[in-house]
């Protein structure tokens, strides 16, 4: 059975370089990537859905082979019954393995024919987090090598009150 989907599915609160790096990867092996913005129930993101969704597709405009799209709910949910798919995710450092390794395989137990296929980024993303970025752009550092110009510009907006206690 020929896969039917190419999905990234992460937070990207909000998307950084590294989630760039990764999805040009991807796409230099699969013709299309669906880029899936998930509510992840134990994180309490900054931006909304939509918000991520919008930076995502403004960091890569131009690109005719992604589509990004949100999405609540149990991610292997995402994928019809009997569709074979790809869930795309990123390995930074050793520390990222065993979360993804538990991942990946109870996904495969609840729906068999999806595959989750690891990307490494460049190294120089590989101790990059959202979380980091929105810490640094909180407390005025620069980050802006790891960002896209549209995440730079929204995180200064959201910023721009100063830091809520
Ligand atoms: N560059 C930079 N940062 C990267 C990265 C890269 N290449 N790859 C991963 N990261 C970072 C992210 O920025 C994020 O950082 P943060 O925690 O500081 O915000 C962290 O690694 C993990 O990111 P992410 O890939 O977004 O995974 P997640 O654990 O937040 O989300 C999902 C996992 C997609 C499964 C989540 O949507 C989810 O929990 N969904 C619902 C429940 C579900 O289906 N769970 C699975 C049960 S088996």
């Amino acid at each position: 059975m020929k896969v039917k989907r190419v999905i990234y599915p992460g937070t990207f609160d909000p998307i950084t370089n590294g989630h760039l790096d990764i999805l040009n990867r991807a796409l230099t092996l699969f013709q299309n990537v669906e880029v899936l913005v998930c509510e992840n129930p134990s994180k309490s993101p900054l931006f909304t859905l939509e918000e991520r969704k919008r930076l995502i597709e403004e960091s890569m405009k131009g690109i005719a082979r992604i589509k990004v799209s949100v999405y609540r709910g149990l991610l292997v949910d995402a994928v019809k019954k009997g569709e074979k798919a790809i869930f795309i995710r990123g390995l930074r450092v050793v520390s990222d393995f065993e979360y993804e390794l538990q991942m990946a395989i109870m996904n495969r137990k609840l729906n068999p024919d999806i595959e989750t296929v690891f990307l490494m980024p460049n190294e120089q993303y590989i101790f990059l987090s959202s979380s980091m970025v929105r810490d640094i752009v909180k407390f005025k550092g620069d980050i802006s090598r790891f960002i896209p110009r549209v995440v730079r510009l929204a995180l200064k907006e959201k910023f721009k009150d100063g830091v809520k206690p």
